[in-house]
């Protein structure tokens, strides 16, 4: 599928792998459609390189990753400085390929009235299925979207949940492709957890997923965390590669809204301000 690329999406930084994941020597990698060159070597770190181009592409190390853009991003890879308390568990959970375009895994994530259907006993359950009201906002200060005071009857919040509980939630979406969660934390009365969500859009209609989580866990092993996040990942998978239309539609009557869709509303109005068409249905000219 070939699509013209817009210019807010090329000027963004993307995930393409966490430093760990990348080998020695030359890897393939590909972002927006363009293939790209990842060397690593002990000398020089990662170095990465796009087809038909001879400089290498800016870089940046955050969080784990390595970042990188295909243009000039007006502002640094955004701040989150729970990433630096040192209490937190950082907790990677590797790649997950997803047909699908990568503006629907974050509309996806932003969405809680699947919660009982898709993750059922998990994240929800029935009769628990209202979405409450929750407030969403365009903050024009840092350019991003949030939705606040949202909350939902969970039985296993988290892996360390031992019974249900009503869940607080916040979602931040800093930039199209890259969102995060702060979550209701079942250890601790006052902090949150963090689940963010990076995207790195491959093509149109597919991408790779980079769930990262922080959170304040002292007694769960790694692997039994991952495996939580990548069981609730996958039944999302399942979701966003059959969904229809495969590109995200930004005209608001092209799909009946309901109050559950008010953070997605606000997502896709966003999106459009921004000239955002990559992975959308709306076809640059
Ligand atoms: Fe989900």
């Amino acid at each position: 599928m070939v699509q013209a690329k817009d210019k807010a999406s090329i000027d963004q930084w993307y995930v393409i792998d966490t430093e760990a994941q990348i080998p020695f020597g030359s890897s393939a990698n590909r972002l927006l459609g363009f293939d790209l060159k990842v060397v690593r070597s002990e000398a020089e770190g990662v170095t990465v390189y796009c087809a038909g181009r001879d400089e290498p592409l800016p870089i940046r190390q955050r969080f784990g990753f390595i970042w990188t853009t295909l243009g000039t991003p007006e502002r640094d890879v955004f701040p989150m400085p729970e990433a630096d308390e040192p209490d937190r568990r950082y907790v990677p959970c590797g790649v997950v390929s997803v047909k699908a375009s990568g503006l629907r895994i974050v509309e996806n994530f932003l969405d809680m009235a699947h919660f009982p259907f898709v993750h059922t006993d998990i994240l929800g359950s029935e009769p628990h299925t209202e979405v409450e009201h929750y407030n969403v906002e365009i903050r024009r200060d840092v350019d991003e979207v949030w939705a606040t005071n949202c909350q939902f009857f969970q039985p296993q919040a988290a892996l360390s949940a031992t019974e249900g509980i009503m869940t607080q939630y916040i979602y931040r979406v800093m930039t199209p492709f890259t969102t995060l969660l702060y979550k209701t934390c079942p250890n601790s009365a006052n902090r949150w957890d963090l689940i963010c969500l990076f995207v790195q859009p491959v093509d149109v209609d597919r991408c790779r997923a980079h769930p990262v989580m922080y959170l304040i866990d002292e007694v769960s092993t790694t692997s039994s965390l991952i495996e939580f996040q990548q069981l609730i990942f996958l039944q999302d998978r399942i979701i966003l590669e059959n969904q229809r239309p495969v590109l995200l539609p930004l005209e608001p009557r092209s799909e009946i809204p309901t109050r559950a869709d008010a953070s997605s509303i606000a997502y896709r109005r966003w999106l459009k301000e921004k000239g955002v068409t990559y992975g959308t249905s709306a076809q640059a000219a």
